[in-house]
């Protein structure tokens, strides 16, 4: 039962090898070794892998010959009419005046730290500065640079606006390389990567040979690669004193970055930004109900609101006064503000003379939500030009793509928006994953007389600039992932964001002429409400992901997770390491001594949740990958199953109907299929389907979209094949609703419809996610079970969190006889009680399989005792049980 010795994980694996050709995919990742018998040990094994993956083509007299025709290229350059116009644009960039500063500091010194306003040209000049400064010396010298970009779609726009500021096209002197995806050629000495690519390029080449200067853009994000990033730079720097590193950031905490590298020097690009008119939530309740209001029409005052009216700052409240209400303010105080929210107690002091209905109609707003329809009435205002901010684009932020979806569709409805039937407006949305034609339309000018309204994500914060913005409209609201590693409760939640962020969205207004920003909240909430900074990613996350890429690099082999740790800029909390490196070793990926196992090997090539990697990769070593993608893919979205408020009970039922195995992962997997057959006859057949059954078509197509790009990750590490083939179909013609089913060969899918095994595969994927349901003692008698007790008598019993609650939503809810006392889930929902939503019912072979190496069963006084993991399982299994485990016993080892 020793299943998490790493020779018998591997041998599973090798079982797959079938798919193994050693065959190299864009230059890195690599499929399999080809000597099979050299990886039987746990660590030459992974030494196989790690020297084929590193397999970098260094081939001197090439680069050479490389570097003087790039030099000789760039002499020729310098009289091409197309490279002289964009230079003068280039030249007009604030970086322009810091420029020899910077190489001269670069000279001096191993770090360097740059921040500067957005746009002032730190990605597009910088590399460059040092690009054309080697390209000017001697041949032999060209340096190779590496740019990292937090996004996808912000490292391909800076490669495309670089190549072009330098007359070439892509992949000559400039490229880039995500995911995936790579522009590159032999002669391509500036590579805009994601921070991705490069820390999986140190998995190989742990020294980055050939590599002169890393470049990590966007530090000031802290995103928690960013922060590995840096982690991994200060060690190298000390085997690699000849590299340089440079960082970047777009606010002012460099301080932070430059004592982190032993306080390196900094230098700030002044900025060149236009002024900024900002606004808060009072102020634009006040301009959209009352921007007509007699008061202001008497004043005729040419400012609509702002600072400096009658000397002094003032708000737009001053400009309101409607007292023709008689309100008593005491009572108002007690009636309409609740007594914990300060901040509107607060206000309510500070505006005492302000109307009585602009405070009623901020005390009655919920302001945990975005009000959509102030939203709304602001872009009329704007977009109606009557007032004195001159035309321009406008740029709304909203938390995520559901808050972008249901604006979009208001402004559809909206005449004065809809472009089909005026042309006064075109509206964009704006987010990660765009792809690069979409995301070209929105920065091309509309023509005179249009409005441009860009409805994005925090993605227009820094990564992606837009020129013409004159209007931001702020919702204050971000999407931001929290964790609870206590719990081992991760939440992905619409948050406040920070003054930073604020201030860098108000930014973003005043780059071509001075702007406007209205923020949706109120001034007070800004500046006592609001955290100054975010808090960095790696405090907020599951550590599991990180501590297995801290494991697989040399550099750090040797060193515990604590030490290392311990050398990040700002260490996430010794508790949440403690939680993740226990997750690890009880899902078998980490050794009691932080050892990599294989399974760990390869769950740190999937970036995924590793629980949902371990799916996916038993999914494929059982040959059930296309059932295993599909669950996997709904793990790391949302139930497809949607119930309306009015119509819970019907909802439910649609779902029941699904059900199969106890299982509420089965009894998806299940509509899903039916959603893949229903769609094979057509898109009308496909959403009848989704009405009828209570499920959502946007959420079902997310899965599917999810699904191949699993299939993609599995064939990078060379575990599916059909990876490769499900690419080739995307690329050479439009797939159906479900390019997987369409791709995968009847091999890898050869257990697909096995139902144990299913529930097996989730036992081993989600395991220690176990739950033990309890049976209240008075329904046994001499051991047998006499009565069925009710749903609501039986006890669901979790190792850390105590008893919890299914949720009634799952198939599990109104079960009453268990035929197997144990149900896995991912993970838990604390509302007002601890829920499980989604669990499957395992039997106990599946534990014992899969569940850890601290599994017993003993017999005591005639019973079985089986006991898992430090003993928190003890199941005494009543006789019948007994009789039905060995019947099962027995039919397993039949199969
Ligand atoms: O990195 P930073 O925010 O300091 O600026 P940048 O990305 O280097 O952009 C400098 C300027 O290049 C911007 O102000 C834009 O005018 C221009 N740019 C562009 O036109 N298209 C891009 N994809 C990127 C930059
Ligand atoms: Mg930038």
């Amino acid at each position: 039962l020793q299943t998490h010795s790493p020779k018998y994980t591997l041998m599973w694996f090798l079982s797959d090898s079938d798919s193994s050709e050693g065959e190299e995919y864009d230059g890195e990742g690599l499929f399999w070794p080809e000597d099979k018998a050299d990886v039987f040990e746990n660590d030459s094994y992974i030494s196989v892998r790690k020297k084929m993956v590193s397999k970098h083509n260094h081939n001197l007299t090439n680069i050479l010959s490389e570097n003087s025709k790039l030099c000789q290229q760039f002499q020729r350059k310098q009289s091409s009419r197309h490279y002289m116009s964009m230079l003068v644009q280039r030249k007009n960039l604030p970086a322009w005046q810091e420029r020899e500063n910077i190489l001269d500091l670069l000279d001096q010194s191993q770090v360097l730290v740059v921040s500067g306003m957005t746009g002032c040209g730190k990605t597009t000049q910088i590399p460059q500065f040092i690009l054309d400064a080697s390209l000017r010396g001697p041949a032999g010298q060209v340096a190779n640079i590496v740019c990292t970009q937090p996004r996808r779609i912000s490292a391909i726009s800076v490669a495309q606006r670089v190549a072009q500021e330098r007359a070439e096209s892509l992949g000559n002197s400039v490229g880039y390389q995500i995911r995936l995806e790579s522009v590159k050629t032999s002669a391509t000495r500036l590579l805009y990567c994601t921070t991705g690519v490069l820390l999986r390029r140190l998995e190989g080449d742990a020294d980055l040979k050939g590599v002169t200067h890393v470049i990590v853009d966007e530090v000031h994000e802290r995103t928690e690669e960013s922060d590995f990033l840096l982690l991994v730079l200060k060690d190298l720097i000390v085997q690699r004193p000849d590299m340089k590193i440079i960082l970047m950031s777009a606010t002012l905490n460099a301080e932070l970055f430059s004592e982190y590298f032993s306080n390196c020097p900094t230098i700030h690009i002044p900025g060149q930004t236009f002024p900024v008119e900002q606004f808060f939530l009072e102020d634009a309740i006040a301009e959209t109900r009352y921007g007509n209001s007699p008061y202001k029409r008497k004043h005729n005052s040419s400012r609509i609101y702002g600072p400096g009216y009658k000397g002094g700052p003032r708000n737009a409240m001053d400009y309101v006064f409607d007292d023709s209400e008689s309100f008593d303010k005491t009572d108002f105080v007690k009636d309409s503000i609740p007594d914990q929210d300060l901040c509107l107690q607060e206000l309510f002091i500070r505006y005492s003379d302000v109307s009585a209905p602009v405070l009623k109609t901020i005390a009655a707003m919920d302001l945990d939500k975005i009000n959509m329809d102030l939203v709304e009435r602001l872009l009329e205002w704007i977009v109606e030009g009557n007032h004195k901010y001159p035309p321009g684009a406008v740029l709304v932020f909203m938390p995520g793509m559901a808050e972008i979806r249901m604006l979009y569709e208001r402004l559809q409805a909206n005449t004065m928006f809809n472009h089909k039937g005026s042309s006064r407006c075109v509206v964009y949305p704006l987010h990660s994953s765009l792809s690069n034609e979409e995301q070209k339309a929105i920065f091309s000018r509309p023509p005179d007389g249009v409005t441009k309204i860009i409805i994005s994500t925090n993605i227009a914060e820094t990564s992606v600039t837009i020129d013409d913005v004159v209007y931001v409209i702020d919702s204050g609201k971000m999407k931001e992932k929290t964790y609870d590693a206590a719990k081992c409760m991760e939440s992905l939640e619409d948050s406040w964001v920070s003054r930073a962020n604020a201030m860098q969205r108000k930014g973003r207004a005043g780059r071509v002429a001075s702007g406007v920003c209205f923020h949706l909240f109120t001034s007070h909430c800004f500046k006592h409400q609001l955290a100054e900074q975010q808090l960095p990613e790696i405090q907020r996350v599951p550590l599991e992901q990180l501590c297995l890429r801290i494991k697989i690099l040399d550099l750090f082999a040797e060193k515990t997770l604590e030490s290392v740790f311990s050398q990040i800029i700002e260490p996430p909390d010794l508790e949440s390491l403690e939680a993740a490196s226990q997750q690890l070793q009880d899902l078998g990926a980490l050794t009691a001594d932080e050892k990599l196992t294989p399974l760990g090997y390869h769950l740190a090539n999937l970036p995924v949740d590793v629980r949902i990697g371990k799916l996916m990769l038993f999914g494929s070593m059982f040959r059930c990958l296309d059932p295993a993608l599909t669950i996997a893919a709904s793990l790391a979205s949302k139930s497809p199953f949607v119930s309306p408020w009015n119509k819970r009970e019907e909802a439910n039922m649609k779902r029941r109907a699904f059900a199969v195995g106890n299982s509420d992962h089965l009894t998806l997997l299940q509509a899903y299929k039916g959603w893949c057959s229903a769609a094979k006859k057509g898109t009308r057949a496909s959403y009848a389907y989704c009405r009828e059954n209570f499920l959502s078509s946007r959420v079902l197509e997310e899965i599917a979209s999810l699904k191949r790009q699993f299939a993609e990750l599995l064939s990078d590490i060379g575990f599916c094949r059909e990876g490769l083939r499900a690419r080739a179909i995307e690329r050479a013609s439009t797939h159906g609703a479900d390019g997987v089913l369409k791709a995968t060969g009847p091999e890898a899918n050869l257990n697909s419809e096995n139902i144990s095994l299913m529930s097996a595969m989730l036992c081993a994927a989600l395991y220690p996610n176990v739950i033990q349901v309890q049976t209240p003692e008075e329904y046994y008698s001499d051991g047998e079970l006499k009565k069925l007790p009710k749903a609501s008598e039986l006890r669901f019993l979790t190792k850390s969190d105590g008893y919890v609650h299914v949720h009634p939503s799952s198939v599990n809810h109104h079960t009453r006889l268990y035929e197997s006392p144990f149900l896995v889930y991912l993970e838990k929902v604390k509302t007002r009680r601890v829920f499980i939503r989604d669990c499957s019912m395992t039997s106990v072979f599946p534990l014992l399989l899969f569940g850890g190496s601290q599994i017993n069963v003993e017999l005591h006084n005639g019973e079985f005792v089986l006991s898992l993991d430090d003993g928190w399982i003890k199941f005494a299994a009543p006789s019948y049980q007994v009789a039905a485990l060995v019947k099962e016993l027995r039919w397993e080892l039949d199969e």
